[in-house]
């Protein structure tokens, strides 16, 4: 009897001791939380709408850091026409109330857990997927949830190579086998989206003809475009006269057609491409449907495909490695000087009203948070 309470007693005290020890470290783990616990600035809404109406600055308190967690410092963020879509609630992607808006941007890691081994504070890191948000001055995230860019390139640079040059990327990859001296053809060339098709084909010798809409500053914007390489700009009224032939006698037609805009001149731009060319929708920027000349399915048998970054991020999210490939191209291109940034506005976090109000009404620049 003795002998069994002896090791009953025993068991009683190991036992003890590994919950006394396991209470000191959880109260420890709490107090260190408290001691960490951090506030930053963000732009908050808790409901769709205009962003006049539903955005605010707030005060929030950060989760506090798990062991696979980072803290981010967010040094600048871009407006990109999605995100305003997503405030009011026109986009696929919708966080769950109070929201942060932004999507693209990049910070410096502040803080790591002790289970991360991929990211060092002091790193640049941009968001892997949408729904980030990254109009704010801190964030606490999964380090999956971004991925490191190097900082020899500029802040602007790393602030935006996320969502469009990402989106180009992929689109000249995806969907033809394009070799050099192969054509694409796109609208919405001056856009963010379209300068960075021009830079990425002309580095891989592709040549492209850009379509932007008629405008007062039409010869500035169209030498701008040919100084990064685009080789022919022309407006939406050339796609239907006979100046495309022309074109057409010194390159061959397009393979892939990249469409930006919508409405009835990307049906122009559709019978522009070669036989058994794609036209890869991914904007639609005149809110108008892309009309399809029943020509050009049956006796071109083009191919209409449509794309998106978000759905490919999500869907490569198990294999990360091709995601780093691309960005680490795509920064390759930065520090060469290939590829530059879209043209952007800084603007002080704290006037995220104005950068807002000039992304809703103007498109020819890109307005850039900074926090
Ligand atoms: N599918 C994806 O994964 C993906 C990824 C990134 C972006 N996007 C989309 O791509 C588009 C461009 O994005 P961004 O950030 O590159 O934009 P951005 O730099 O702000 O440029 C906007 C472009 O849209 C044109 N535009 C604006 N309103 C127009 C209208 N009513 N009719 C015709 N063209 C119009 C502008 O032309 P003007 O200079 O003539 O005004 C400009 O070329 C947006 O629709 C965005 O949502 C899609």
């Amino acid at each position: 009897m003795r002998a069994i309470w002896r090791v009953r007693q025993t068991w009683a005290s190991v036992w003890y001791r590994a919950w006394e020890r396991s209470e000191h470290r959880r109260t420890a783990r709490c107090a260190e939380s408290a001691r960490n616990l951090h506030i930053c600035s963000a732009l908050v809404y808790r409901e769709n709408g205009a962003h006049t109406d539903v955005l605010r600055l707030e005060r929030l308190a950060l989760a506090p850091l798990d062991k696979h967690c980072v803290r981010l410092k967010i040094l600048a963020a871009p407006v990109n026409p999605a995100d305003i879509n997503m405030l009011e609630g026109t986009y696929p992607v919708r966080p769950p109330f109070p929201a942060v808006g932004g999507n693209e941007g990049v910070g410096e890691v502040m803080e790591v857990g002790s289970d991360v081994t991929s990211l060092s504070p002091g790193d640049w890191a941009i968001p892997v997927g949408a729904g980030f948000g990254t109009w704010r001055t801190e964030a606490v995230c999964d380090a999956n949830d971004i991925i490191k860019v190097p900082k020899d390139i500029s802040l602007l640079g790393a602030a935006t190579i996320g969502v469009n040059p990402c989106t180009a990327y992929r689109m000249l990859h995806d969907f033809q086998p394009l070799r050099p001296g192969d054509t694409v053809i796109q609208n919405g060339a001056n856009s963010a989206v379209g300068q960075a098709v021009i830079q990425i084909a002309a580095a891989l010798g592709v040549k492209t003809i850009c379509v932007i809409r008629d405008r007062p500053n039409q010869q500035e914007v169209m030498e701008e475009l040919l100084s990064m390489g685009a080789d022919y700009v022309v407006t939406e009224e050339t796609l239907k006269g006979s100046e495309m032939d022309k074109i057409f006698q010194e390159v061959p037609r397009p393979k892939l057609g990249l469409n930006c805009v919508g409405g009835p001149y990307s049906g122009y731009l559709l019978s522009q491409l070669d036989h058994e060319g794609t036209l890869v929708t991914y904007g639609g920027m005149s809110k108008k449907p892309l009309p399809v000349p029943a020509k050009v399915l049956i006796f071109k048998n083009i191919t209409l495909r449509g794309f998106w970054m978000t759905m490919w991020k999500r869907d490569h999210r198990k294999d990360p490695a091709k995601l780093q490939a691309m960005v680490a191209s795509l920064c390759d291109l930065l520090q060469s000087g290939r590829l530059s940034l879209p043209r952007c506005v800084q603007v002080p976090f704290g006037d995220y009203a104005h950068a807002l109000d000039m992304t809703e009404c103007a498109h020819q620049q890109k307005h850039v948070l900074l926090m």
